[in-house]
């Protein structure tokens, strides 16, 4: 237990026996997954979260599996005292911590490889990263057996990618997604934001101008084609250096489209700046709202 009152779990049979005790008393459970870094985007997700179940876990568990031998596991931010203060402070109950051999026992030799909504966007750049997001989602849903899990919109084919795993699976609980937070500029909020300098964080906001242009320009009857182009020049212009890409889907099913229909789209790209990678994503096409 913190000083603040969260419990802090560090083992699956000690979660599991509480989760079951709170079962008992009648509460319902929700679960926040996350990596730590905590920013007011993952304090949102927690504020759902509270107003969906009497208990509130989240997890904090900077997941080797989604990494690459050279992208940043080493040097993602890790700020857990920090973390225990912000979720305490919003009214949360239980941090589950697993160390990476309590995830990954000597043996684990099973993974979930999603396809559909996984593929193409990130998959085409980061192949192993859905594999490893969804296996360790799926054991972060059996250890903790929530009513709901929340995921921000930020990371959208992720949202996708659990929406679809949980029915294909038949996992008993609901995924909820929440608007993307953002800085007063409009820079999604990130733990990776921490990585940029300040000449960086000033022109960071590109990627998000470069988006809402994509979208209101295929609202106006744009070219899908044409207007990521122009994106992905404003984001060359604004000083990004690698474009992995500027896609538009179908918002749903995350399939590639190239003419505007009835149907909900999606605007979204993945760019370097320096040595941060920045996602983001947007709605567009009937119903959205920006
Ligand atoms: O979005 C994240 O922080 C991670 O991908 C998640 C969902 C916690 C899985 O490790």
């Amino acid at each position: 237990m913190s000083a603040a009152g969260v419990q802090i779990v560090r083992t699956t049979k000690e979660l599991r026996s509480i989760v079951a005790a709170w079962r008992r008393d009648g509460h319902g459970v929700a679960l926040v997954p996350t990596m730590g870094a905590l920013h007011a985007g993952h304090l949102s997700l927690a504020q759902e979260a509270l107003k969906r179940s009497s208990r509130v876990i989240m997890s904090i568990f900077v997941n080797p599996t989604q990494f690459s031998a050279d992208e940043d596991l080493d040097s993602y931010p890790r700020t857990f005292e920090d973390d225990v203060d912000k979720f305490a402070s919003a009214g949360g109950h239980l941090i589950w911590a697993p160390t990476p051999s309590e995830m990954y026992p000597e043996g684990f030799a099973t993974r979930i490889v999603p396809e559909g909504a996984a593929n193409g966007l990130e998959t085409d750049v980061r192949p192993h990263f859905f594999g490893g997001v969804a296996t360790v989602c799926c054991k972060l849903f059996t250890q903790t057996l929530p009513d709901f899990a929340i995921f921000g919109e930020k990371d959208y084919q992720q949202l996708s990618v659990m929406r679809q795993m949980v029915r294909d699976l038949d996992l008993p609980l609901e995924i909820v997604g929440c608007p993307t937070v953002r800085e007063a500029d409009g820079l999604a909020m990130s733990s990776r934001n921490a990585y940029l300098s300040n000449d960086e964080r000033k022109a960071a906001v590109a990627i998000y101008t470069a988006i809402t242009d994509v979208a209101q320009q295929i609202e106006l009857g744009a070219d899908i084609d044409g207007a990521s182009q122009s994106a992905r020049q404003a984001l060359q212009a604004a000083g990004f250096g690698q474009i992995d890409y500027v896609a538009v889907r179908d918002a749903e099913s995350l399939e590639a489209v190239t003419s505007v229909t009835d149907r909900p789209l999606r605007v979204l790209a993945a760019a370097w700046l320096g040595k941060t990678r920045l996602i983001d994503n947007v709605a567009a096409g009937p119903g959205s709202s920006r």
